[in-house]
């Protein structure tokens, strides 16, 4: 019997996952839950056949030259891979694979609550009570903001973007718009009765929430900046559930702190898990700690998605969700 491929698994994963990882697989399972470090993650290149990885893995160019090299494949669990240098990964002979599709439903779920939330104060409020400072329902107070019936801008018209299209559409009679340089289909668009507009800018002047909806590259690097930010309406609000990158956070905080826009619903930030101290104090920021695929039925089919790519490429196939 041939050996079975030994695979570092960074960060524990749902019980049932880290069983048939360790049936079908020479696991090495992370049970402390601790992330690696850039010398843990070397000696997990050097040691292993592949690498089953989070975000939490920096995998830069500087980590990806351990010496001597073993792994041949890093299977990456969540469909964003912005944390893996993908340049150097295939420099360096080493297959990437991701795990699309599975956290569509799941993500676009987190940007509409944190839409919601931020429009109808739902953290505000929630603190208020929890606090113990609710005296009674009055009718003018803590007011927020509509959300059936406003305009939505999408950045990106991909899978989660379209996810969350149909919900706003379909779900709150939104008017939805949106950006993406690769044009969706027509027919995509026209069933889920949004409309693109020719640049991000029109996106951002237009839509009482902007939500994000691109992955993580230099080119999106402070895509939402102190400009763009300025082009948006006074009552509107940012959600991004996508990277934190992609928005310059101190920017940000100016915009929220003047009032430049309504407010904001962040998932991910610039410096995960750090998050800025001046978005605490803010109370018209609803802030998730990168909750947009927790959910148990989600994060079992990201590891069974992470582990199918691991059995195709062990057995000579291409997987599935190859990215490099
Ligand atoms: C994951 C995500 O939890 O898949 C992604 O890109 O942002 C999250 O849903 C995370 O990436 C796990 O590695």
């Amino acid at each position: 019997m041939t050996a079975r491929p030994r695979v570092v698994v960074t960060r524990r994963l749902p019980a049932a996952v880290e069983e048939r990882l360790s049936r079908e697989f020479e696991a090495k399972l992370n049970r402390d839950d601790r992330p690696l470090e850039a010398a843990g993650l070397q000696q997990a290149l050097r040691e292993s056949d592949a690498v089953l990885c989070t975000v939490t893995d920096r995998l830069n160019a500087e980590v990806l030259s351990a010496e001597p090299l073993k792994a041949r494949i890093l299977s990456n669990f969540g469909v964003g891979f912005n944390h893996i240098d993908l340049a150097a990964a295939k420099s360096r002979g080493l297959v990437v694979t991701n795990t699309p599709e599975v956290l569509t439903e799941d993500t676009a779920d987190d940007a509409i609550m944190l839409m919601l939330m931020v429009a109808r104060r739902g953290g505000e409020g929630e603190r208020h009570v929890r606090a113990g400072a609710w005296t009674g329902w009055r009718p003018t107070h803590m007011l927020g903001t509509k959300v059936s019936g406003k305009t939505l801008g999408l950045v990106g018209m991909g899978r989660i973007a379209r996810a969350v299209a149909r919900r706003a559409h379909g779900g709150f009679g939104m008017q939805v718009i949106f950006h993406d340089p690769v044009a969706p289909p027509p027919n995509v668009v026209s069933e889920l009765g949004a409309s693109p507009r020719g640049t991000l800018d029109d996106v951002f002047r237009e839509a009482d929430f902007v939500s994000l909806h691109c992955p993580a590259t230099p080119e999106t690097r402070h895509l939402v900046d102190a400009r763009r930010l300025k082009l948006m309406k006074q009552g509107a609000f940012l959600i991004n559930t996508a990277r934190g990158d992609v928005v310059d956070e101190a920017a940000l905080i100016a915009a929220l702190a003047d009032g430049t826009i309504a407010g904001a619903g962040l998932d991910v930030y610039e410096r995960e898990p750090k998050v800025s101290p001046e978005l605490l104090g803010l109370e018209n920021v609803v802030l998730l700690p990168h909750l947009g695929s927790a959910t148990r039925e989600t994060r079992e089919a990201m590891g069974y998605r992470a582990l199918e790519n691991l059995t195709a490429f062990f057995s000579g196939a291409q997987p599935r969700d190859r990215v490099v």
